[in-house]
C-alpha cells in the first residue's frame, strides 16, 4: 500500500502512522465503538493500547490494516486478516469509525473502496465478516456492499457478561478474473 492510500468521497484509507496516536485515542476510547468489535479493541482505550497498536503488537500491520483519515485525522480503521494454509484464499474484514462520524454513509463508502481493492490485492476468492447480533448498522454496511448473509453462529460470543449470536456475511467470487 502506497503511503498516499486509497481515496474515497470524504476520506482517505492509508497506512497507520506513529503520529496518529492522539487522534486514535480521541476516537477509539469509546465504549460505544468497543462494544461492536473484538476484545482486542479495549475499553477504556489507553495511551499504552494506542502505542501497542501503532507498533504492530495488536494486529499485524503487514496485513492490509488502514486508517480512515477524515480532514487530516485518523478517525477509524479498516482491515483484512487473511487466512493461512488452505484458507489463504480468504480473509476476514473488520472496521470501526469514531462516533463523531457515524451515520453519514462513511463506512458504507469505505467498504466500497476497500473490499474490491483488498480482494484484488490479495487475490481473494472470499471476504467475510462477522457481526454481533445487535449491530444493525454494520450488517447494513455489508449488505449495501453486496455481502450476502450466510447464517448465524449461535451463542458464539460471550462479551461483558452477555451471550451474542454472530451473523456471518461474505462476498465471494469463483474466478479471480470476476468482478466483485
Ligand atoms: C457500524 C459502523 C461501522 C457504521 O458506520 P457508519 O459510517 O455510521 O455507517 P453508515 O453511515 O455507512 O450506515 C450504513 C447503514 O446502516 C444504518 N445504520 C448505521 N448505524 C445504525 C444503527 N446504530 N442502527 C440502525 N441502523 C444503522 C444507516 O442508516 C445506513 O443505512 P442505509 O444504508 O439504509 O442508509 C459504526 O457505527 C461503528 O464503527 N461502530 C462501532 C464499531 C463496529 O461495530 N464495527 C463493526 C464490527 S462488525
Amino acid at each position: 500500500m502506497a503511503e498516499a492510500g486509497l481515496r474515497g468521497e470524504g476520506f482517505v484509507l492509508r497506512p497507520w502512522r506513529e503520529a496518529d496516536l492522539e487522534s486514535l485515542l480521541a476516537h477509539a476510547d469509546d465504549e460505544q465503538v468497543a462494544r461492536g468489535v473484538s476484545d482486542r479493541f479495549p475499553s477504556p482505550y489507553t495511551r499504552a493500547d494506542g502505542e501497542a497498536f501503532l507498533a504492530g503488537r495488536v494486529v499485524d500491520l503487514a496485513d492490509p490494516v488502514l486508517a480512515i483519515e477524515i480532514d487530516g485525522q485518523a478517525c477509524g480503521g479498516i482491515g483484512a486478516r487473511p487466512g493461512t494454509g488452505e484458507r489463504a484464499h480468504s480473509a476476514e474484514i473488520g472496521y470501526w469509525l469514531g462516533r463523531a462520524h457515524w451515520g453519514k454513509g462513511t463506512m458504507t463508502r469505505a467498504v466500497s473502496v476497500f473490499a474490491p481493492w483488498v480482494m484484488r490485492e490479495l487475490a481473494l476468492y472470499r471476504l467475510h465478516a462477522t457481526v454481533l447480533g445487535f449491530n444493525i448498522g454494520s450488517a447494513q454496511v455489508l449488505r449495501r456492499n453486496g455481502f450476502l448473509e450466510e447464517g448465524v453462529q449461535r451463542a458464539a460470543v460471550f462479551k461483558r457478561g452477555v451471550l451474542h449470536d454472530l451473523r456471518v456475511f461474505a462476498k465471494v467470487r469463483r474466478n479471480l478474473d470476476d468482478d466483485h
